[in-house]
């Protein structure tokens, strides 16, 4: 059971919100902690278009609803992730009535419409979008090859962004991706916003997945990926936050507990990034983890299959880890020294 301690978002209140991916599946074992801890929540997968338009023109929206709604009777800010994106999208997208490879037209006109159907839905209710998602590359090209990018050219990123402005002028738009601290990427990220600001494209933000670990990225390549990314005069949001215990590619399956090392050297890590967030808190708008407690995370198969890891600030029992109390003690300090 879950003891009595800090919640983590009242903590955060002179800061930014603090937000959770969430899963259907994970909204009945979690309610109290989602309602204690977070104010600010992120389906999990549900706006992304397999999930959202399976088939041309069948929109499933149930469950997407039915989570808006659990976030909205919990009064929580509700992040939309995913409009634009590689990966989650059906094929038929790409495909023209007789079998063969859409032309740019046809794919332009599909993306507008399912942009325009989820965004205009939930106007008022989802106050920000992740339009476009991963669209970096991360060799020599500027942006990824998919087939966003073969079928419609480089300006279907606009274009996402325009339809989603039209359909819902008062959201803020984010262009969202991962590694934004290696520099050759983090390069190519800027370049590619700058551009669009230039062109007067309606983006407003830059989310920063965040998958880290407890020995990538340095924390000083973080606060300067940050610190570089403000001169763009954006918002940022650190938008699916954990920290893995392991190094990328260690293969040791079949681990059932982490040692007390990896929760120590995890504790540290997560208090000197959170270190980082609350000192640029002027631009940095939001923190989400992409989960809530260990039990449920996606990196137990990512990048190892059946590898256990435990990145998250709740432990499988879903009491509070040392990375829990790592970044919140700060305000015991600031409590202390207003005397309280
Ligand atoms: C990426 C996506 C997320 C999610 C994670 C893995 O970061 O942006 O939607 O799929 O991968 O769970």
């Amino acid at each position: 059971m879950e003891s009595k301690v800090r919640s983590l978002c009242d903590t955060y209140k002179g800061y930014f919100p603090i937000g959770a991916a969430i899963s259907k599946k994970c909204i009945p074992n979690y309610q109290s902690m989602i309602r204690e801890h977070f104010n600010s929540l992120t389906p999990e997968n549900e706006f992304k278009f397999i999930e959202t338009q399976p088939l041309e023109g069948v929109f499933t929206l149930s469950e997407t609803d039915a989570m808006v709604k659990f976030a909205m009777d919990g009064n929580q800010l509700i992040r939309g992730h995913v409009l634009i994106w590689h990966q989650q999208t059906p094929d038929w997208v790409f495909v023209d009535q007789k079998g063969e490879a859409a032309s740019r037209e046809l794919v332009l006109s599909r993306m507008k419409e399912h942009i325009q159907h989820i965004v205009s839905r939930y106007q008022g209710k989802v106050y920000c979008w992740d339009v476009v998602n991963e669209a970096i590359d991360d060799d020599d090209a500027l942006l990824r090859d998919t087939k966003w990018l073969s079928t419609v050219g480089p300006d279907y990123i606009d274009h996402a962004f325009l339809y989603a402005h039209e359909a819902d002028p008062s959201a803020l738009l984010f262009y969202n991706d991962y590694n934004d601290m290696v520099e050759v990427k983090h390069a190519k990220i800027y370049q590619l916003v700058k551009g669009m600001k230039e062109r007067g494209i309606p983006i407003h933000g830059l989310g920063l997945q965040a998958h880290f670990s407890n020995f990538f990225p340095s924390v000083e390549d973080i606060r300067r990926s940050i610190e570089d990314f403000a001169s763009l005069g954006l918002q940022l949001q650190i938008t699916e936050m954990d920290l893995s215990v392991y190094q990328y590619q260690d293969n040791s399956k079949g681990r059932l507990q982490p040692t007390e090392d990896m929760l120590k050297l995890q504790a540290e890590k997560y208090q000197q990034i959170f270190e980082v967030y609350r000192e640029y808190k002027d631009i940095i708008r939001g923190v989400t983890f992409w989960g809530i407690a260990d039990d449920y995370t996606w990196l137990d198969d990512y990048p190892v299959k059946e590898r256990k890891d435990w990145p998250l600030l709740f432990d499988e029992q879903k009491n509070p880890k040392p990375a829990f109390y790592a970044i919140t003690s700060f305000a015991d300090k600031e409590e202390n020294s207003y005397g309280i």
